[in-house]
C-alpha cells in the first residue's frame, strides 16, 4: 500500500532500504537518541540488525498487526511511519510511532504523514481509534498531535523504554467520528484558515 500527498509519501518499508536507512539513523544518532524505543533487560531482547528488523516488521504487516511505512519527500527516504499493536475485536484500535531526519525537520512533512496514516486507518482498514504515545518533554511531536487535533487521553507514567529508562508518556488518541470528513482534509482546511487570519491581518496593517 503506497498512500501520496503533496510530495509526502509513506510506502512499506523492504530490505533495500536498509544503506540509506543506516546512514540517516547514523547521521541523526543525537537527534533520535532522546525519543528511540530500548529493549529493557528484562526483555532478553538483542540488538536487531536491519535485516532483522524488517524481517520482523514485514512479518507482522502479513499478519495484520502492523503497518511499517518509510516515509519519502519527493522520493528521497526521510523518516519512518509505523501503525502498530494493531487490535482487532471490539478494539478496533492502533499505535502511530514516527521520525524524521533532522534535516527535513519542520517542513510540516511527518504532520502530514499521521494525517495520511490515520484516514488509511480509519478507511481501508477499518479502524476506530489511533493512539499516539509522547514523552511530556518531546516539545516537537506535541506539536504534531496538537495540530492534527489529537485529544489527550491520558498520563501514563513509566509507559515504555526509550532511550535507556521507564519514561512517562502522554497518550493522544482520534476517533473516526472525530474526523467525518478525513484528518487530512481537516488538516489543509486548518491551513488554509490559518493563512487566510495572516493575509487578513497583514491586508490590516
Ligand atoms: C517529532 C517529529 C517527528 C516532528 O516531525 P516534523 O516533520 O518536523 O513535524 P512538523 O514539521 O509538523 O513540526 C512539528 C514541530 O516540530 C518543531 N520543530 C520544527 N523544526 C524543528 C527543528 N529543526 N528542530 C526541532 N524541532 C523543530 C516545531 O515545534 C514544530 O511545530 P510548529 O509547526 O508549530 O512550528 C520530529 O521532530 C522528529 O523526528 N523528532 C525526533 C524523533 C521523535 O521525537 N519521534 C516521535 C516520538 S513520540
Amino acid at each position: 500500500m503506497v498512500l501520496d500527498s503533496a510530495g509526502v509519501r509513506l510506502r512499506p518499508i523492504t530490505q533495500a532500504d536498509r544503506h540509506t536507512w543506516r546512514r540517516v539513523r547514523q547521521a541523526n544518532a543525537g537527534w533520535l537518541g532522546p525519543w528511540d524505543a530500548t529493549a529493557p533487560a528484562s526483555s532478553g531482547a538483542q540488538p536487531r540488525s536491519f535485516a532483522a528488523m524488517v524481517r520482523a516488521m514485514r512479518r507482522e504487516a502479513r499478519a495484520g498487526r502492523q503497518l511499517p511505512f518509510v516515509i519519502e519527500l519527493d522520493g528521497r527516504f526521510v523518516g519512518q511511519l509505523t501503525v502498530s499493536n494493531v487490535l482487532r475485536g471490539s478494539a478496533q484500535f492502533a499505535s502511530v510511532g514516527y521520525w524524521v531526519d533532522e534535516a527535513y525537520a519542520g517542513r510540516g512533512i511527518v504532520t502530514r504523514a499521521v494525517a495520511m496514516a490515520v484516514d488509511h486507518c480509519f478507511g481501508p482498514v477499518g479502524l476506530h481509534r489511533v493512539e499516539v504515545a509522547i514523552r511530556p518533554e518531546n516539545h516537537a511531536s506535541l506539536r504534531v498531535v496538537e495540530k492534527l487535533g489529537f485529544a489527550q487521553v491520558g498520563l501514563a507514567p513509566r509507559y515504555l523504554h526509550i532511550d535507556g529508562e521507564w519514561r512517562d508518556h502522554r497518550l493522544f488518541a482520534l476517533t473516526q467520528e472525530d474526523v467525518p470528513g478525513g484528518l487530512l482534509a481537516q488538516l489543509e482546511q486548518r491551513r488554509a484558515e490559518g493563512a487566510g487570519d495572516r493575509s487578513s491581518q497583514q491586508s490590516q496593517e
